[in-house]
């Protein structure tokens, strides 16, 4: 058994189109989408109408639920602002009704039950928290913690846009310093501590670990391997042209309409790096709370990091590298 795995698309409808030519040449026995398949690159509706009419598997993600709470007024208040959520207000308009109902159905959290292979375990962050993800350097105790109600050994996460392949073991009893024996009452349990193979095949259309081209992985069963969970993991990744994508924040009005957000996407897609967390992250240790508008913040910020002609100098559309 093959299966591609696919996520955190986010609206980029020429990644995914490189991926699935990729597909057609590896031609998996089925295809996941592990969630985040709209918003931040402004093909999202492209994106949804391209996997209706595929027989992949979607579950959905974090950015599915920005649509859907705010389509359904369970969003905060505070979302109505324009300055900080402009992204979302252009997402709402460029988003059909049938598609929002597609979106609407779509699990959250899946396991997969192959006749000739063994259990797996898919969701976009944990099960029960779809913005709970995982990177390489993350102490293997806290991904612990994090699967604790996760019994399949093998597990797909997402949202990172991180490739990952990672063996979590469990940490128990004196070990792991959390107490008495006494307190495993099966002693199967307290012999063996249980064992995850952790798998996130990055992102398709916004990879976030510095490599600016299109992710995936195809996983293969393997039982009788000694890899934990009995999958076998291949990342890849694709080279496509990103100009289509940055041309289409100016020509779909995203990039002016969803103001700082929009831009700190767009940053994203020509560096690969944490753009919008490096943003706020330094906005937490060098402003005051809520004293400037996220405009005047962000300005200050490319005046005081020199980030913007970083941006520039990598930018495909201005001949960057
Ligand atoms: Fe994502």
């Amino acid at each position: 058994m093959r299966l591609a795995i696919l996520a955190d698309i986010h609206g980029n409808i020429f990644a995914l189109r490189a991926v699935t030519a990729r597909l057609e040449q590896l031609q998996p026995d089925a295809v996941i989408v592990n969630g985040d398949i709209i918003n931040a690159i402004p093909f999202s509706d492209q994106v949804v109408d391209f996997l209706r009419q595929t027989d992949w598997i979607i579950v959905r993600g974090n950015h599915e639920f920005y649509y859907l709470d705010y389509a359904s007024g369970r969003a905060p208040e505070s979302w109505h602002d324009p300055e900080r959520w402009g992204q979302l207000h252009w997402l709402m308009k460029h988003i059909r009704p049938d598609q929002g109902n597609y979106l609407a159905a779509l699990p959250d959290d899946l396991a997969l039950f192959y006749p000739d292979a063994t259990p797996v375990r898919v969701t976009h962050g944990t099960p029960g928290h779809n913005r709970r993800g995982f990177s390489n350097s993350m102490p293997e105790d806290d991904i612990a913690a994090a699967l604790s109600d996760v019994p399949q050994q093998t597990f797909i996460n997402a949202h990172s846009h991180l490739q990952i392949d990672r063996i979590i073991k469990e940490r128990r009893g004196e070990e792991a310093g959390t107490g008495n024996p006494v307190y495993f009452l099966e002693e199967a349990q307290r012999q063996n501590p249980r064992v995850w193979h952790i798998i996130n095949p990055g992102s398709v259309g916004q990879p976030l670990n510095g490599d600016v081209r299109a992710q995936f992985a195809i996983i293969e069963s393997a039982p009788s391997s000694p890899i934990p969970g009995g999958w076998r993991v291949m990342h890849h990744r694709i080279p496509y042209d990103r100009r289509p994508a940055l041309e289409g924040y100016y020509s779909s009005g995203m990039l002016e309409a969803g103001g700082v957000i929009s831009e700190l996407f767009y940053w994203e897609l020509v560096t690969a790096e944490r753009e919008i967390s490096n943003f706020f992250l330094w906005r937490r240790a060098n402003l005051p709370q809520g004293a400037f508008s996220i405009r005047d913040e962000f300005e200050a910020y490319k005046r005081a990091t020199g980030r913007e002609s970083y941006i520039r100098k990598r930018d495909p559309l201005l001949g960057g590298f």
